[in-house]
């Protein structure tokens, strides 16, 4: 079979190279408030989790000294709230990556219902099946991106997706990211065999 090799750059941005071949990915959908109360919501699929012990998930926006909204409320306030995102909420989810004006929460703009958390200040997606209220561990900078590491410290999971107090991944319906405004749903699964 042919190969083509090289810098990443020789693929075009290694932005393109990579967010194409590193997929579907996981979607953080990160919910903060400012200091000054401003609500805010925004997905991040440069999100997963890095540790169980203590229960640790990572997400990174690209910024390190012009931040966006997400990673400044995070920095001034050490906390918030990854939701995750089941296919209903996707057209939503996507609708929340829009720039928005200082002040102007997008939980208002799309029209997204809050729920409290019990931990930390900051709301979560009330439809969200899944929540993971966060405290900052760790703030890396990573070039010109942040890696932002949240200790979970609470947990909310929608008894609808349980299943013997398991979350039920059929029922968890979750989507990923592919490449611009391309997703992946879950629904098609299949099973492989531990190797003996
Ligand atoms: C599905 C999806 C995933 C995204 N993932 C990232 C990411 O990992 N890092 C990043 O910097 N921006 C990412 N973005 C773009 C941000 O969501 C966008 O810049 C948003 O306006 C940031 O909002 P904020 O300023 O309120 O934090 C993503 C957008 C979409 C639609």
């Amino acid at each position: 079979m042919a190969s083509r090799d090289g810098a990443p750059d020789d693929f075009g941005s290694a932005y393109r190279l990579l967010s194409t071949a590193v997929t579907p990915r996981p979607i953080g959908w990160i919910s903060s408030r400012s200091k000054a109360g401003v609500d805010n919501l925004a997905p991040y699929s440069f999100f997963n989790v890095v540790a169980v012990d203590p229960p640790v998930v990572m997400f990174a926006p690209v910024g390190s000294t012009d931040l966006k909204d997400t990673p400044r409320n995070v920095r001034e306030t050490g906390e918030f709230v990854v939701n995750t995102v089941s296919r209903d909420l996707g057209d939503q989810m996507h609708a929340t990556s829009a720039t928005l004006g200082e002040g102007e929460s997008e939980f208002d703009h799309v029209g997204i219902e809050r729920a409290e958390s019990v931990v930390v200040d900051s709301p979560r997606v009330a439809a969200a099946k899944a929540a993971f209220e966060c405290e900052l561990y760790d703030w890396i900078e990573v070039g010109g991106s942040v890696l932002i590491l949240g200790e979970v410290v609470h947990a909310h999971v929608d008894e609808d997706v349980l299943t013997d107090g398991q979350i039920d991944i059929e029922s968890l319906d979750t989507v990923g990211r592919l490449s611009g405004s391309q997703y992946a749903s879950t629904a098609e699964r299949f099973g492989i065999d531990r190797p003996s």
